[in-house]
């Protein structure tokens, strides 16, 4: 019910949800060129040219800006405030004129204003995972901040942080971004296929920024709002990161035994007050005509699995998610 009432142009749009027993669905609209991490991650050879093509550095720097946007509403300005706890590539959608929509709310928390950050179980994607929230559960805004410069970082080195491998004395992703930074030479970790569009200036500016968002200390890292401001603007002087944290890369997924791709939280939910936990958004094919049977079956008493569904708004068609 919440969810079906957040707007904002960076935000995939829900378009109705169903529950029945343990079974959850929503349903989104059809966003037409789908997640982010087919396109940056496509790989080698001609994908290069496609993603040099399509997501040259001006549309990089306003998918950037979007997700900002959408976040900077989803902490802020939404009617209630949501921690999403999954920003990652593949969750941030490219609609017909590639602006960035924040898609998939399954693993989203309400966050009362009065407080600093709340205890709660993991649940996040590998290499996205704030520190002190793997460490020790503690949830705030600033979880998705940190997943947020991770995604800083990776739109503009086009590499993926959790199959970063180790080089130059550079553990992670992060790391090696940090060297460069430090030595001045930002260009120099730049995706390949943004050579002849990236703006220096800029490019510099959002490593600064990527680093900022993912330093250890969820104190350190600036509000969505202020790196809104600062991307929206000529910003005045920006805070020198220090060396940044290491997000969570053990394990894919916290999954209790219950599967790659579950989620056991035992925590109510942003979309269904009454859940006592939460699974996955697995892929299935569905009939809008026929969501009953559409409902996927629960994977374990202690977890309800959250099935996600599009819908094309022109032709009602759906498509796998
Ligand atoms: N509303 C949508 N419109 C168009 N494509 C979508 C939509 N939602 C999801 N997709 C596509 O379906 C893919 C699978 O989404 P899904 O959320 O199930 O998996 P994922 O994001 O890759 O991993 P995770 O299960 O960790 O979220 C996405 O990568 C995206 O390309
Ligand atoms: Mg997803």
């Amino acid at each position: 019910m919440l969810l079906s009432r957040l707007q904002h142009k960076n935000v995939v749009n829900l378009y109705g949800y169903c529950a029945h027993g343990e079974d959850k669905l929503l349903v989104y609209e059809y966003v037409a060129n789908e997640s982010l991490d087919k396109l940056l991650f496509s790989g080698q050879g001609g994908q290069v040219a496609a993603a040099a093509e399509v997501l040259h550095w001006r549309r990089r720097f306003e998918v950037i800006v979007g997700v900002a946007r959408g976040l900077l509403y989803l902490h802020e300005d939404a009617h209630t405030p949501i921690i999403h706890r999954d920003i990652k590539a593949s969750n941030i959608l490219l609609d017909e004129r590639w602006s960035p929509k924040i898609a998939d709310f399954g693993m989203a928390r309400l966050f009362p204003e009065e407080l600093t950050h709340v205890q709660t179980r993991i649940a996040g994607t590998n290499g996205y995972m704030a520190p002190e929230y793997f460490m020790s559960g503690a949830l705030s805004p600033k979880v998705d901040v940190f997943s947020f410069g991770v995604l800083v970082i990776e739109l503009v080195s086009g590499q993926k942080n959790s199959r970063f491998s180790p080089r130059h004395d550079a553990s992670t992703l992060l790391e090696w971004a940090w060297m460069f930074y430090t030595q001045k030479n930002t260009m120099d970790m730049l995706d390949p296929a943004l050579r002849s569009t990236a703006d220096a200036e800029q490019v510099a500016m959002c490593v600064q920024i990527g680093l900022l968002c993912t330093q250890a200390n969820p104190k350190l890292r600036p509000d969505m709002r202020r790196v809104v401001v600062v991307l929206s603007k000529k910003p005045g002087p920006l805070e020198e990161p220090i060396k940044p944290g290491i997000p969570y890369s053990k394990h894919k997924r916290r999954s209790h035994g219950l599967g790659r791709s579950s989620y056991t939280t035992g925590e109510s939910s942003a979309m269904s007050s009454g859940a006592s936990s939460y699974a996955t958004n697995s892929a299935f094919a569905a009939n809008p005509n026929n969501m009953a049977s559409t409902s996927s079956s629960s994977s374990a008493t202690t977890t309800t699995t959250i099935t996600t569904m599009t819908i094309t708004p022109t032709n009602s068609t759906t498509s796998r998610s």
